[in-house]
Formats: C-alpha cells, structure tokens, sequence
C-alpha cells in the first residue's frame, strides 16, 4: 500500500464512530483499565464528551483505519471535567485520572498543538496511516500558527517512539516514579516535541 491510498479526512464522522471507538480502545486498553471500568464507560465518553471536529480520521478504501486526536487551547477532543470524572468513574478511578491529568498536564501553550492520542487500526498498522495522520496534524497546526507539536508517549511503547524520533520528535520531558506509575501504569512517561513552520527539521525525509 502507499501513502496516496491513506485518506486523511477532518473530524470525525458519525457512521465511524464506533470503529474509532474499538481502535481507541484496543490501542489503549491497559491504559483505560485503570481509568474506566468497563468498554462501556468509554462508550459514553465517546458519546457524550468528544468534540468530533477536534480530530482527524484515516480512511483506507473508504475504510475507517485510524485517529488523531487533537488538544490545542482552543480546541479539545475530550471534555473531561471534574464532574464528569466523579459522575462517571469509581471515586478511586476517578481520583486515578485527576492524578494523571494533574501530573502529566502542564497547560496547553498558545503555540502548542498537541497530539492527544494517536491510534491505527491493527489491520492497517505499519503501512503509513500513523505518519500521514502526523504529517497532517502538523500541517494543520502550521495553518493555525503553531510553533511546537508535542505528544505524550510511555517508555515501553518503543515502536511508537521510534516513529516519533523519524519523523522529528525529541524527548523534551520525562515523568518517573511512584505516582507516575500509580497514575498511568507505565514506569515512565516521556513528553515528545518538535518544532514546526521549518522543514528541515525534519528528519525523516519522507516515507521510508
Ligand atoms: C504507533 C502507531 C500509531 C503507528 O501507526 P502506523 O500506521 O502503524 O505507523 P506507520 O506505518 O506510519 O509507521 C510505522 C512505524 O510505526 C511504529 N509501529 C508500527 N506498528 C506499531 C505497533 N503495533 N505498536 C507501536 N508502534 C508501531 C514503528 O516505529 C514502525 O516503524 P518500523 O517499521 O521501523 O518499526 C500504531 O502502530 C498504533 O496505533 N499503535 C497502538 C497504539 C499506540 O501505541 N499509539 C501511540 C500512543 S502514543
């Protein structure tokens, strides 16, 4: 498959929701475990708290494969307020998520455009869609005049980072400790950041 085959499209539409929420969920799933308890707490979620222009979709054949969500402070895909942590969440669970909102969020800069999650549907990963959704976004937050993209991403997911480091993006920050791990399960959690509106910093060139 090449690039020109991945449809980068805007928001998210109605009829792909529920594909977008079973990519969301498997590609976070250990994440969301100790956010919600059960697939349907992330339903709801989907439902009722996203703002779905505050995205953008992949579609392969006119098959939904993959989102990126998008966190700016202007625009933001998920709308979690303290009231709905507690109305929605255990007060254990809910009390989780504060604590990872509060250790890993630092504000969104006026110049910040932030990935807040990235997800490929299994059947088309590794062909792409990940990069064009990035490549995207990046353009989209060069429109709007942002300065500096900048993603969330846990140590282990090493295929992930290493996508990242291809395409520009450099560990700026990294979360460790009891907290964090209380927090998101994850030992460590790095913040990535790359500049944007000058080309040549990036370093991948293009698909491989
Ligand atoms: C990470 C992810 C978004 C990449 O999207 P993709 O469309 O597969 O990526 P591309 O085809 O554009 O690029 C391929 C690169 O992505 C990474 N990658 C591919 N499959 C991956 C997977 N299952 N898990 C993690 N990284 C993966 C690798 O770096 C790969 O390069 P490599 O072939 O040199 O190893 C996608 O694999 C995914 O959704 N994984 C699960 C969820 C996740 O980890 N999201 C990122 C959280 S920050």
């Amino acid at each position: 498959m090449t690039m020109a085959e991945v449809k980068i499209v805007e928001g998210l539409d109605e009829r792909y929701i529920d594909d977008a929420l079973r990519v969301v969920y498997d590609a976070f799933a250990k994440k969301f475990r100790i956010g919600f308890r059960h697939a349907d707490d992330l339903r709801r979620l989907f439902r009722d708290s996203v703002d779905t222009t505050s995205c953008l979709s992949a579609l392969v054949d006119g098959q939904f494969a993959g989102l990126l969500t998008i966190r700016t402070n202007g625009q933001e895909f998920y709308h979690l307020n303290m009231g709905a942590l507690f109305t929605r969440f255990s007060p254990l669970r809910a009390i989780r998520m504060l604590l990872n909102l509060l250790l890993l969020a630092d504000g969104t800069k006026a110049d910040e455009f932030v990935v807040d999650s990235l997800a490929v549907d299994p059947a088309y990963q590794g062909r792409g869609v990940g990069t064009a959704l990035l490549r995207r976004a990046e353009e989209q937050a060069a429109v709007m005049g942002k300065r500096t993209m900048s993603l969330g991403v846990v140590g282990e997911n090493a295929g992930a980072i290493r996508l990242y480091e291809r395409l520009g993006y450099r560990t700026t920050q990294t979360w460790d400790g009891y907290l964090v791990r209380l927090a998101t399960g994850s030992a460590a959690v790095h913040r990535m950041e790359k500049a944007i509106g000058d080309m040549r910093q990036d370093a991948g060139g293009g698909r491989r």
